[in-house]
């Protein structure tokens, strides 16, 4: 190799090295940016609000549940749901007579994180889906009668009597011009929906602020997004009035099934 042409090469390379510098000296006083973030217009990733559907499989699965098996696992819930199915914290659900298909989905929706509640989250995790099925079994069997024995903080007298009107016209009609439906056409007596409990017998405190979660979207886990829509639709009086309602026990109908 000619000595012209090794100069040549040194020039060539000093100039990459330089020409590297630079652009070294460039990214690192380019603003950070995050390039992994998505584009402004795309879609929210979907997100789906449950994994249970009412499969044959899933119908026959909680059927099968054995109500024997479900009283000596319900030990574990006893302290906090009642003895007997009925809580004495207004704010924890009462589970005696419940529909087995809703008691089974919130457990399963508790396990797969698609229900956010930290102590339910915790327990349900221990529990598999028969497991479920033996507890909605046992559950569903408890009398929702009254026993002088319970301690339970069901019926609760409305705080607030005025709004018993309020909460019957939402309860037996809806409001057709919001687009909200009769509640005792999906939670009974009238008829019901798959999936969606009883509420005539529940405490007005929780199911206040189940419909306070549905409607600001802390609680996603409804199929068809059926309780939110309800729910995004009610004032905060009539989610008070509705609730008191049924916590009073002057809603129609205890579920039979
Ligand atoms: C430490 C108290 C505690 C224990 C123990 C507990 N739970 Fe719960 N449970 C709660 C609370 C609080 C909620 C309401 C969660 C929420 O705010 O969404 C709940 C909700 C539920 C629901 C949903 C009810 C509905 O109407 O949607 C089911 C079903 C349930 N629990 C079943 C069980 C079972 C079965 C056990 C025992 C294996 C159990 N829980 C043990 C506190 C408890
Ligand atoms: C179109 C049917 C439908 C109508 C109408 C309806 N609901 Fe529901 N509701 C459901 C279903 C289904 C669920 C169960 C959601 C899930 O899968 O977690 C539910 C759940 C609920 C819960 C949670 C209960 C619990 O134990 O956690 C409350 C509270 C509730 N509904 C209140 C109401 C009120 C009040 C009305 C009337 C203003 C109403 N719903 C009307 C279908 C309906």
């Amino acid at each position: 190799m000619s000595r012209a042409n090794r100069a040549a090469r040194v020039r060539i390379g000093v100039r990459c090295v330089g020409t590297l510098l630079l652009l070294l000296a460039i990214a690192l006083l380019l603003p950070e940016r995050n390039f992994s973030a998505q584009p402004e217009n795309s879609e929210p990733p979907l997100r789906i609000p449950s994994n249970v559907a009412w499969t044959n499989e899933t119908l026959a699965l909680i059927a099968r549940g054995n109500a024997f098996r479900g009283l000596l696992l319900a030990r574990r819930c006893n302290h906090c749901h009642g003895e007997e199915g009925f809580s004495s914290v207004p704010g924890v659900p009462n589970l005696a007579g419940e529909d087995r298909l809703s008691f089974w989905k919130q457990m399963q929706d508790f396990r797969a994180g698609k229900r956010t509640a930290q102590v339910m989250q915790a327990i349900a995790e221990g529990f598999s889906a028969r497991d479920g099925a033996d507890l909605a079994a046992y559950y569903a069997m408890l009398p929702t009668t009254s026993d002088p024995q319970d301690q339970r903080v069901f019926p609760e007298a409305m705080a607030d009597p005025a709004l018993a009107s309020t909460a019957l016209t939402l309860v037996v009609f809806g409001d057709g011009q919001r687009g909200i439906p009769p509640c005792q056409s999906c939670h009974g007596p009238v008829s019901y929906v798959k999936g969606a409990p009883p509420l005539a017998t529940q405490n007005g405190a929780y199911l206040e602020e189940q419909l306070e979660h549905f409607s600001n979207g802390a609680r996603a886990n409804d199929i068809n997004v059926r309780m939110r829509s309800i729910a995004k639709e009610l004032t905060p009086e009539e989610m008070r009035a509705v609730s008191e309602y049924y916590g009073a026990g002057l809603g129609p109908g205890v579920s039979s099934r």
